[in-house]
């Protein structure tokens, strides 16, 4: 049921701060402030030389996310693929590494082809699925489930966020085990990761913004979004998301590419999705925005009160989210990006929840 929503999609964004929450209490020891997963892992994250990291989609894009968060706080070197590439490049994998794999549906064909193949290779394998039953939870050697509750609408939104929070949670618990993380950072990380539901209903505050701002975004033909570090990633998601479901054109770059090539498309027709929060790389995110600014491209900023303040170029529009330390800013910012490719499509006409050529659940390779 819809509630008093027009779509499902609607719906399933809006209730993300609660379903994140949920996600974030089966994860966390909330009053200890410390991380405790459901159950005891069948590994040491000690004897892991590497985890690869394995989705289709929205999916592979949680993963690339956390391919930062474990390379950073558990200085554990990761390997990113999309499910229809990792069996057949013929990767050398160490027995008794860890492979993880990332499915709302849990019955991605592709996905659950990359588990059978890691497994025959001896390796652990974890996967991060929303449906408990489903056959990739079932075949994995560990299954964390995501509490996103079921998803209706094809477009991952609350099952891409909660993914994030499930494998924030897996991150920080191996930087603590391999000793990169004292006590004192766990708490504090822990603190971050308690905040972000709060944020999330924060961010969803910035809709009246967004809605008028796809008005004109369903009047382009084409839309590029950047981003660096972890913004990169969200950068790919938000592009996804809105070709997926208005039909808009739209591509996602790591920010530093831009001079490689794509800043050809760059006129006063394109506009610039720029996601950048103030965070370790927010200055030269700022470079990248004045190349576009010279160019005549129409930004769209998305970043937090000092961002606004430190931009320099002058945005079209500047979307402020709620300031927050750099960590975890992917469950936050990814908010108006689903709003916009919502919006956009709803003023397209489309069929938001049922996109056509699509299906929730991928069962052919
Ligand atoms: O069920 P899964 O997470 O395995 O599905 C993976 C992708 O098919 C899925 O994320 C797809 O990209 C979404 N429609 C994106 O919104």
């Amino acid at each position: 049921n819809k509630a008093n929503y027009l779509h499902f999609m609607a719906k399933e964004i809006h209730e993300q701060p609660e379903v994140v929450g949920h996600t974030l209490r089966r994860y966390v020891d909330m009053a200890a402030e410390r991380i405790a997963l459901p159950q005891r892992l069948p590994f040491d994250f000690n004897d892991i030389g590497r985890i690869s990291i394995t989705g289709c989609g929205s999916s592979s894009y949680a993963g690339h996310v956390a391919k930062y968060w474990f390379e950073r706080l558990a200085r554990v070197p990761v390997e990113l693929d999309v499910a229809s590439e990792f069996r057949y490049r013929e990767a050398p994998l160490r027995k008794g590494d860890l492979a993880i794999f990332i499915s709302q549906s849990g019955e991605t064909a592709d996905t659950l082809a990359a588990l059978r193949y890691a497994k025959a290779q001896g390796l652990h394998t974890l996967s991060v699925v929303n449906a408990p039953t489903s056959t990739i939870a079932r075949e994995s050697e560990t299954m964390l489930q995501t509490l996103a509750g079921p998803q209706i609408g094809v477009a991952s939104t609350r099952a891409f966020t909660c993914q994030l929070m499930v494998l924030a949670a897996l991150a920080v618990a191996a930087g603590k085990s391999r000793g990169e993380l004292s006590d004192a950072d766990e708490t504090r990380l822990v603190q971050r990761l308690i905040e972000i539901p709060r944020l999330m209903a924060t961010a969803l505050a910035t809709e009246p913004q967004i809605e008028k701002l796809a008005r004109d975004m369903a009047k382009c033909r084409n839309v590029v979004y950047l981003g660096r570090g972890t913004s990169f990633p969200l950068a790919l998601e938000g592009a996804l998301k809105l070709k997926e479901i208005s039909y808009v054109h739209a591509e996602g770059y790591a920010a530093g590419e831009l001079k490689h090539g794509p800043i050809a498309l760059i006129d006063e027709t394109m506009p610039v999705i720029v996601i950048a929060p103030y965070d370790g790389v927010f200055e030269k995110t700022v470079s990248n925005m004045q190349e576009v600014a010279a160019r005549g491209g129409n930004i769209i900023l998305m970043t937090d009160a000092k961002g606004a303040r430190e931009a320099i170029v002058d945005p079209l529009v500047t979307i402020v989210l709620p300031d927050m330390a750099a960590t975890f800013t992917p469950m936050v910012y990814d908010i108006p990006m689903q709003l916009l490719a919502y919006h956009t499509a709803v003023v397209m006409g489309t069929n938001v929840d049922q996109p056509r050529n699509l299906a929730k659940s991928v069962t052919v390779e």
